[in-house]
């Protein structure tokens, strides 16, 4: 069993690593991601799992063992920019291995079990994180997702056929191992956890528009410098967040024309926020547009605030948590909150009860060629997820 762990990781290793950072780029439906697609379609193949796909591009490979409602397991293959290599892929190799852990195990599961991959969970492409399952669900509806568009304008209609999907018709359970994001579970000292919560959380866009000039002849108090008011935002959403305990970043810039020895006429930037409730989320997001606000006054720029999706909190279902926690070889194991969003998320606020293992990560990075888990502690969670398996699916 080690080794089709080990074997598979190192299959995924190469494709779409940057010789550069060492980190991934494998955004949806773009040469890597088409690799890692194929690569999964190989090994259903191998272990005999019927691949069935939807029109927007979600695979689940079936088990059909069984009867009634499938329990479904899996994850997704896509990265963020430069992201981690474990941040996705862990899940869907960790549930392919823990197949083959049941079927080692002489396991004939009472349920169909069937391992997915969803598309465009990180929203690195398309903006819309969660993409693939909240269409899948219903969730976002397709005649919005169609006009979605990647930086080079290509919408999400022209990449995949869209319509409708049934492919979670079937399913009455999902569980999604994946990599911890945080350090939580190493100031716990335990392998593996299970997910209690996800945070509220939102991408929103600031627009903030002012007047091209030239960078050396234009006076200082003569300009309407829409960086000036994006830096101020910035550096403000930093302050409140930590004084309130919460989470904001903006990690996406792109400045108009963006030239050196210019005033720009217009920056976009945008606010990814996260807080521990949803009141605390609209207070936050409210606080840096209100000082985004005054700034701009004081500028002379402009400024418009789009949000682009609002993600509310999401409990797992507690009886099921405390089932796939409870009860293991060396006591329960810890049931922690995450502050990042997931597909299991979506499915779970979408009515399907749904589960999350997290594996250890030794530092918490996360969404960096720096994001790590430990061979062995994989290995746990591979164990740790068939056994889940194992209990859902009786
Ligand atoms: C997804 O990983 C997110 O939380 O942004
Ligand atoms: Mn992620
Ligand atoms: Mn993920």
């Amino acid at each position: 069993m080690p080794d089709d762990f080990e074997r598979m990781w190192s299959d995924l290793a190469p494709i779409g690593r940057s010789a550069q950072s060492g980190g991934y780029f494998r955004q949806p439906f773009t040469a890597p991601e088409n690799e890692l697609r194929a690569w999964f379609l190989e090994q259903c193949a191998a272990r005999s799992l019927r691949v069935e796909s939807d029109a927007f591009g979600n695979l689940v490979g079936w088990w059909d063992v069984g009867a009634g409602p499938a329990v479904l397991t899996g994850s997704h293959l896509d990265s963020v920019l430069d992201g981690g290599a474990y941040d996705g892929p862990l899940g869907v190799v960790s549930s392919l291995a823990a197949v083959d852990v049941l079927r080692s195990r002489g396991v004939v599961p009472a349920r169909p079990i069937g391992v997915s991959v969803f598309v465009e969970e990180e929203g690195s492409r398309f903006g819309l994180a969660c993409l693939g399952s909240r269409l899948a669900t219903g969730t976002t509806s397709w005649e919005a997702a169609r006009e979605l568009r990647d930086r080079d304008g290509v919408a999400f209609g022209d990449v995949v056929e869209g319509g409708s999907s049934s492919l979670l018709a079937s399913v009455g359970t999902y569980v999604e191992l994946h990599v911890e994001q945080g350090r939580n579970l190493v100031d716990r000292g335990a392998a593996v956890g299970v997910a209690s919560e996800i945070w509220p959380h939102g991408r929103y866009r600031f627009d903030f528009g002012g007047v091209a000039d030239h960078a050396g002849t234009t006076r200082m108090e003569d300009r309407a410098d829409p960086m000036l008011t994006y830096a101020f935002t910035a550096l403000g959403a930093n302050k409140q967040a930590r004084l309130a305990g919460q989470r904001a970043t903006f990690g996406r810039v792109e400045v108009t024309p963006n030239g050196t020895n210019a005033v720009p006429s217009h920056v976009t930037a945008w606010l990814d926020a996260r807080c521990a409730t949803e009141s605390s989320l609209s207070s936050l997001v409210d606080g840096i547009t209100t000082q985004a606000t005054d700034r701009a006054s004081r500028d002379g720029t402009s400024l418009e605030v789009t949000a682009e999706s609002v993600s509310p909190a999401v409990v797992f279902d507690p009886v099921l948590a405390a089932r796939v926690a409870a009860d293991h070889e060396d006591g329960d194991w810890p049931i922690i909150p995450t502050q990042a969003g997931h597909d299991a998320g979506i499915l779970s606020a979408a009515g399907v009860p749904s589960a999350m293992l997290f594996v250890r990560n030794p530092t918490g990075v996360s969404h960096s060629p720096a994001e790590h888990a430990e061979l062995p502690d994989c290995l746990v969670g591979v164990s740790a997820l068939a056994d889940t398996l194992e209990r859902l699916a009786q």
